[in-house]
């Protein structure tokens, strides 16, 4: 134990002591008088502002303070002086000391007075804070600087997530398209293999049909040879006719097949032209007619019509569809029977039914009949593709019309179908394929 120290008769007097704590403060201490004259300037003082005690004692404190600051300074020591009390200086702004030699450092200063003979005396405690200043500039220019990094990271971001949307909005497009002429090229290969198989479906049922007309064929050019030799006309005339029949339904078997792919592939040209009633009905008689030479024994084909207008139509359709449906009725129903063709015409639709009292058409076939290749089960045995009625349905829907059924099986059938007058068709639209 340092028994100096603590020996109370070692102990400097107070007067010692102030001066002493005076002298070696780590913080500048000036004291000035009223008139703003320095009286007492410690040790650091000087080091700080780096003037002698000597030189500075008699002057204005204003050699220690900025001159831009003069003015102020003035005023604030005035104030000081009518309000004094211990406070700190310069609260809110940057305080800055004067060294001889004129160059300026920050300070933080704090005052107080005391008073000797009524005169007082203000004491400025100067901390210089020029490290301070620096270390706290430093921070301010390193958060400046991460402010700035923060800010273009953030530009960045934005750019990338637009360069994200923008890609993925790509890649989705892409996808789409890819998916789209995924799905066109299946459609496509679909329909490719749905004509693959109607072809060849075709192939058989055409060599199928082919047989019985081939042999009918066959067989009357050899009666036709023997009764020419025996001279039989009315036999001959019979045999001649029978080729004929043959050949004409390999000819509508092939029509109809040809028929057939042009629809599916989308070929047909629809031709629509203004035909009026007296035209019309001369068309249907001249149909009528050559159809009642390909009937069977004692049919005949009635015509009965209707009603006077034009119809906008494609006569080849209507010629192909109006064949179609006397050519079933035909086939479909016995000898000796009237096949009965209705033809109503007015300013809004055509209407031609075709009533024949042949074998009928079961409920349940008659759900299927618009179908290719679909035959009803009482019609095995009677030659046919099936394709007929398929090929009507998709003429009369390229006309806008439509087709009915009415059968009672082993009665009869009527089929009615109505082409709408289409106004609205006009030349441009004539012409055109599906
Ligand atoms: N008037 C009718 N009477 C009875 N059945 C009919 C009649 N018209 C059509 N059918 C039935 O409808 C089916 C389909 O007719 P469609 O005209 O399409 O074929 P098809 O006459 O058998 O052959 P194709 O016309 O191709 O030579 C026929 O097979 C038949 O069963
Ligand atoms: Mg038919």
């Amino acid at each position: 134990m340092n028994e100096k120290a603590t020996d109370p008769t070692n102990i400097p007097d107070n007067g010692d002591q102030f001066e002493a704590l005076f002298t070696n403060a780590t913080i500048g201490i000036i004291v000035t008088n009223q008139k703003g004259a320095i009286v007492n300037f410690n040790k650091h003082a000087e080091s700080q502002f780096v003037y002698t005690k000597e030189e500075v004692i008699g002057s204005t404190v204003d050699i220690l303070v900025p001159s831009h600051s003069h003015s102020h300074h003035h005023k604030l020591r005035e104030d000081y002086y009518h309000h004094p009390g211990p406070r700190r200086m310069g609260e809110g702004r940057d305080l800055y000391g004067r060294r001889k030699n004129g160059t300026e450092f920050p300070v933080e200063v704090s005052l107080c007075t005391y008073r000797i003979h009524h005169e007082m005396f203000v004491i400025a405690f100067v901390i210089d804070i020029t490290v301070r200043k620096k270390s706290e500039s430093l921070v301010l220019e390193q958060k400046a600087e991460l402010e700035k990094i923060t800010a273009q990271i953030k530009k960045l971001n934005i750019e990338l997530e637009q360069k994200v949307e923008y890609r993925t909005k790509m890649l989705r497009e892409t996808l789409t398209e890819l998916e789209k002429s995924k799905e066109e090229l299946s459609a496509s290969l679909e329909k490719e293999k749905e004509l693959n198989e109607l072809k060849s479906r075709f192939v058989t049922t055409a060599s199928h049909e082919f047989r019985t007309p081939l042999s009918t064929i066959l067989s009357s050019s050899f009666l036709l040879e023997k009764y020419n030799d025996l001279n039989e006309p009315a036999k001959r005339e019979k045999h001649i006719h029978r080729i004929k029949n043959a050949v004409a339904d390999m000819k509508s078997i092939l029509e109809d097949f040809l028929s057939l792919g042009k629809l599916e592939e989308g070929l047909i040209r629809i031709n629509v032209e203004q035909v009026n009633s007296d035209e019309l009905f001369y068309e249907i008689q001249n149909i009528v007619s050559e159809m009642e030479s390909l009937a069977k024994k004692g049919q005949h084909i009635s015509f009965t019509h209707s009603g006077e207008d034009s119809i906008h139509i494609d006569p080849l359709l209507f010629k192909n569809i109006m064949i179609n449906l006397i050519s079933n009725a035909i086939k479909f129903s016995p000898e000796n029977e009237v096949i009965e063709i209705d033809c109503k015409i007015n300013t809004e639709k055509l209407e031609v039914s075709v009533k024949d009292k042949g074998i009928g058409i079961s409920e349940e076939d008659q759900q299927h009949l618009f179908q290719r290749f679909f035959r009803a089960k009482n019609a095995v045995n009677i030659q046919g593709t099936g394709l007929g009625l398929h090929i009507v349905a998709k003429y009369l829907e390229l006309m806008h019309g439509h087709i009915e059924i009415k059968s009672i099986l082993n009665e009869g059938t009527v089929f009615t179908f109505t082409i709408p007058q289409q106004k609205s068709i006009n030349k441009n639209e004539e012409d055109f394929s599906y």
